[in-house]
Parts: C-alpha cells; sequence; structure tokens
C-alpha cells in the first residue's frame, strides 16, 4: 500500500467519515446570521473547536476538511487546530480551491479557481499540519447543462489541482459537486453526474494522479428539489451505486459523499441504503456539512456556552451517520 492509500484509507476507516468544517468566511457568516450569532473570528473558533474537541470526533471523524482561517487559528487553550484534531485521533484536511467564480464562455456556469500558485502554499499547508486537501467544482442541470466547456474545464483543473496535492505527499479530496437545484429527473441527475465523474477520472489519468491515493466525494442521485418526480431513498441508493460502478475506476479505495442541501436524516438514511446494497469494493462513507453540523449550530446558537450540549447534538449526528457507513442505522436509533 502506497502511504496516500494508507492516508485515504486510515479517514475512511471503519465506518469513519469527514466532517466538512471548510465553509469559507462569507459562508459561514451566513450559517452564523441564520441562526443570529455575530460572524467575528472568535466566534468562528469557538464553535468549530466546540465540535473539535467533543467525544464523537475520536469514534467516528476520520477527517476534518478546514479553512484557511481555521488552520491558522489558535484555540482558547492555546493549542494549534491540527494539534487537537491529532489528539482526537483526526486528520487535518484543507480546502485548497479558491472558489468558484462565473465560467468565461458560458456566463451561467462556474469554473474553480486556485491553480496559481497552489505548489507553494500545498508545502505550506503540509508544514503546520494538513495531510489531505479539497477541491470542489460545481455544476448546475438545465437542459443544456452542464455544458462540455463547464466539464472540460472543470476536470482540467481538478486533475491538476490532484497532481499537484499527491506531488506534496497529501491525499486529495476530488468533488465534482453537481448541484441538486433545479426540476430535472433523477434520471437526469444519474446520466449527467456520470458524465462530469467519468470526464474527472480521464483527466486525473492524464494527469498520472496515483488513484489508489484519491478520495471522491460525490452527490448521490437524486431529483432536482423542484421536481414532481422525487424518487425514494431504496431508488437514490441503487442510482448512486450504479452511477459510481460504471463512472470510478476500481483503484479508488474511498467515496465520501457530500450532503448538498439534503436534510440530516435524508442524507444519514440514504448513506445506510447505499451500504446496505454496496456491491462493489469502494468504501462508502461521508463528507457532510450541513448535515453533521446543523442541529449542533441551532443548539449552540441558543447559548454559545452550552459547550456539552452542543456536543451532545454533534456526537449524536456523528454517530448516526458513522452507523450509516456500516450500513446499520435505523430510524428508530435516531431518537435515542
Ligand atoms: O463542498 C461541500 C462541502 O464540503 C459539503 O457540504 O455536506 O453541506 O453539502 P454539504
Amino acid at each position: 500500500m502506497s502511504e496516500l492509500n494508507k492516508i485515504a484509507t486510515k479517514i475512511l476507516d471503519n465506518g469513519k467519515g469527514i466532517l466538512a468544517a471548510d465553509e469559507s468566511t462569507g459562508t459561514m457568516t451566513k450559517r452564523l446570521q441564520s441562526v443570529n450569532v455575530e460572524s467575528t473570528p472568535e466566534n468562528r473558533i469557538l464553535f468549530r473547536e466546540t465540535l473539535f474537541s467533543s467525544k464523537g470526533m475520536t469514534d467516528c471523524i476520520g477527517g476534518v476538511i478546514l479553512f484557511d482561517e481555521t488552520i491558522n487559528q489558535k484555540t482558547n487553550d492555546g493549542e494549534k487546530v491540527s494539534e487537537l484534531l491529532s489528539k482526537m485521533g483526526s486528520l487535518a484536511g484543507i480546502k485548497v480551491d479558491t472558489g468558484a467564480k462565473q465560467l468565461a464562455g458560458s456566463p451561467k456556469e462556474k469554473i474553480t479557481e486556485g491553480l496559481d500558485g497552489l505548489r507553494e502554499r500545498l508545502k505550506e499547508y503540509y508544514k503546520i499540519g494538513a495531510r489531505f486537501t479539497k477541491w470542489r467544482g460545481v455544476y448546475n442541470i438545465t437542459k443544456d447543462c452542464p455544458s462540455k466547456l463547464s466539464i472540460d474545464s472543470n476536470a482540467h483543473a481538478l486533475a491538476r489541482y490532484a497532481a499537484l496535492v499527491q506531488e506534496c505527499n497529501m491525499v486529495p479530496i476530488v468533488e465534482p459537486e453537481v448541484l441538486m437545484d433545479g426540476n430535472h429527473s433523477a434520471d437526469e441527475c444519474f446520466n449527467k453526474t456520470s458524465v462530469v465523474i467519468k470526464k474527472c477520472f480521464k483527466d486525473l489519468i492524464l494527469h498520472k494522479v496515483d488513484l489508489t491515493g484519491v478520495i471522491l466525494k460525490p452527490n448521490m442521485i437524486l431529483a432536482g428539489t423542484e421536481s414532481k418526480n422525487q424518487i425514494s431513498n431504496e431508488e437514490t441508493a441503487k442510482l448512486t451505486i450504479k452511477c459510481l460502478k460504471e463512472s470510478v475506476p476500481n483503484e479508488v479505495p474511498g467515496i465520501a459523499f457530500l450532503s448538498g442541501g439534503q436534510s440530516e436524516v435524508q442524507a444519514t438514511e440514504n448513506l445506510n441504503l447505499i451500504n446496505k446494497f454496496n456491491d462493489t469494493n469502494f468504501i462508502m462513507s461521508y463528507s457532510y456539512g450541513r448535515a453533521l453540523q446543523q442541529s449542533a449550530l441551532k443548539h449552540w446558537s441558543k447559548d454559545i456556552k452550552d459547550i456539552k450540549g452542543t456536543q451532545m447534538i454533534f456526537d449524536h449526528r456523528a454517530k448516526m451517520c458513522t452507523l450509516a457507513a456500516q450500513g446499520k442505522w435505523s430510524i428508530n436509533l435516531e431518537n435515542n
């Protein structure tokens, strides 16, 4: 096993998943404002360290994706964030793209930026403790989208990113997110997600990326949020597995889904069914942002000093997700 493969499988070992706490300052500000908490650097690290020091971290979370601000912050006790994570048994990851911007030539679509100077930034992140990274390409579904231009240019960027990350001895999370927004059918989501993922791997191979040291972070196959033809969770699980089986090379060790706007329970139930039906060699786990943090954030916002209460809520969510990653979750456990 290569070193990169060891890191990838350690992060997703035995039902463990990833906490995506890499909201940019802008996104985190929106999240905090939605629960009436002022978005200051102090409040942002306070919420995050409340989760990072929680018991559920050790049992369930193999890796945490951080934003640049957070990886450079210290906790209330003056500890480096990467050291706190390592004490909790979790690896520090870092989001290294600089965001999705309007795609020239197709203004309704986005291209993710951040390749300029990336090699130097990666070396710095490695020095301060990061062992894996994330880059998110984003695609929307309409009649004509994602266009070939968007599919090709985002795949190219993801591949250049992944090659640079591996050169720096870190594991790249490759995240091509096909959004849930819109009124498209689940079949359209299946077809378009398949094309997007296949193109990403074609480019990863072209750029000589070691696929055994990559984690794929895809969306699940769902009908658009505005579609009248929603599908069952069983159908989502089966279509998601079919899509990944047909699009992802066997060497890839792990897949960690994004939650993408699904509710906490829906994201958990779908992951559980995916694992019940999983007839592939891929580890199928989670890399959730909102579906791990939403309830904890709501509780915390009522009393930001209630560390224990907030941690209990986070621990429960992390435990439910880890059970789902093992195919052992059931709805009855939600109320225990
Ligand atoms: O890039 C997306 C995030 O890392 C995952 O967030 O689970 O809220 O979609 P989400």
